[in-house]
């Protein structure tokens, strides 16, 4: 008789990996499903939870995917096509930020180049100091590299802005190869001061650490400038740039990014791992080139947008009882602190059970933004995808849904 494959006996049992079992769920997207059985049931949902915006695609670079004429679309080089390299160096110029395009890299999005910078600076186990509230999916990314992150602790009270130089030390251990942070920052808006990175500057001097910097929110920056790392000529041979076309041009799924360093064995290092993985969308990378050589007509208006709607939300949210926020210097994120115990709870009842006028709003609580269990646990992070109107009508509907939920929640 046969065997059946994958029995569960001695032999053939089989196991996934530990961090296959350990990797968190994206915790944006835990609710989303709530949300489309309620939509089926005609409630209208505003999606305050996820980062997808709402405007469209710049014209160029539709025209560029519709005339497309090569008889074969081929594999790119592995670091990239000429032409998108020399138009991601002139994007850089705009900012005074010189990269020649050998120290450059395409990538899938900026989460590849966040993936691959990983595994470029840390062995398996190894530790990257991040700083919490944090990018979602850095836990995701270090599981796929096997790397722990650490998580320094910034408070709601100062807007999440950096602690102390002594207190970013004091996690450093024997095991720490590199300090990963994003400013304009994703989910905070937090824009670091120079004063700021500064601190980071000297304790990745000191200990000898990599300086992974995130600058995908680079343009989204209201009052003051964002400051890139590249500012910072003691760190040249230990700055790794991280960039994506995907928000500041509206182009989520052409998926490209950029990595960005003047040291040459971090880019030969990369190289190799890009080899492997052969090579980044032919017909994206080459749609991004008209934005990347003139990034300023496309991204003022979105700029100007989110401006105009981060107000909205700051100036609404200062007028519900008991809400905690503060006013995010960039990007189009916010964390505020809820009046509940547990903003994991109240937002799946205001996703399953809450209506106002057969209309409710989805939250992305901010607990999956922590790397410590139980921190964040009354706060959500909101996102501005949405016209101002809408944002208005979501922020009275979760006047109301904390109003009901208060007085007759038993949480
Ligand atoms: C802080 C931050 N870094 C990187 C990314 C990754 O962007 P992508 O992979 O779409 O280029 C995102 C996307 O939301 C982000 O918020």
């Amino acid at each position: 008789m046969m065997d059946t494959p994958n029995k569960n006996t001695a032999e053939s049992f089989v196991k996934i990996s530990r961090r296959g079992r350990e990797m968190q769920s994206s915790p944006i997207r835990k609710l989303a499903a709530i949300a489309e059985a309620r939509k089926k049931q005609g409630i209208h949902v505003y999606h305050l939870n996820i980062g997808q915006p709402d405007l469209p695609t710049p014209t160029p670079v539709l025209d560029a995917v519709h005339k497309f004429s090569q008889q074969t679309i081929e594999y790119a080089p592995s670091n990239g096509l000429p032409e998108p390299l020399k138009a991601w160096k002139k994007y850089f110029s705009h900012f005074g930020i010189l990269f020649d395009e050998s120290e450059l890299i395409v990538t899938t999005g900026g989460s590849e180049a966040i993936t691959l910078a990983m595994c470029a600076v840390c062995d398996a186990d190894d530790e990257i100091l991040v700083f919490e509230p944090t990018y979602a999916n850095y836990n995701g990314f270090a599981g796929i590299a096997n790397v722990k992150l650490k998580a320094v602790p910034t408070t709601i009270e100062n807007g999440f802005h950096l602690p102390s130089e002594e207190a970013i030390e004091s996690f450093v251990t024997n095991r720490t190869r590199a300090i990963l942070y994003c400013s304009p920052s994703n989910p905070s808006g937090t824009i670091y001061s120079r004063e700021e990175i500064q601190r980071l500057v000297n304790v990745a001097l000191k200990h000898g650490l990599f300086i992974l910097s995130d600058e995908a929110y680079r343009e989204f920056a209201y009052e003051k400038k964002a400051i890139s790392i590249t500012e910072f000529p003691q760190v040249r041979d230990r700055a790794i740039v991280l960039e994506s076309c995907s928000k500041k041009f509206n182009v989520c799924g052409a998926r490209i990014g950029v990595l960005a360093s003047h040291n040459k064995e971090i880019v030969s290092a990369i190289l190799k791992f890009c080899q492997a993985r052969l090579s980044v969308a032919t017909i994206e990378q080459l749609a991004m080139v008209p934005l990347l050589e003139n990034p300023e007509p496309y991204t003022r208006p979105l700029v100007e947008e989110f401006k105009r709607r981060r107000d909205l939300v700051c100036a609404e949210l200062k007028t519900i009882p008991g809400v905690v926020s503060y006013i995010p210097e960039g990007a189009f994120y916010i964390v505020v602190g809820l009046p509940v115990k547990d903003a994991e709870h109240f937002s799946q009842w205001l996703i399953e059970e809450f209506e106002y006028e057969r209309e409710t709003v989805l939250l992305a609580p901010a607990q999956g933004f922590y790397v410590t269990q139980g921190k964040g646990i009354n706060e959500v992070r909101l996102a501005f995808m949405l016209k101002i109107d809408d944002l208005k009508r979501s922020l009275k509907i979760l006047r109301e849904a904390l109003k009901l939920y208060q007085r007759t929640s038993t949480q």
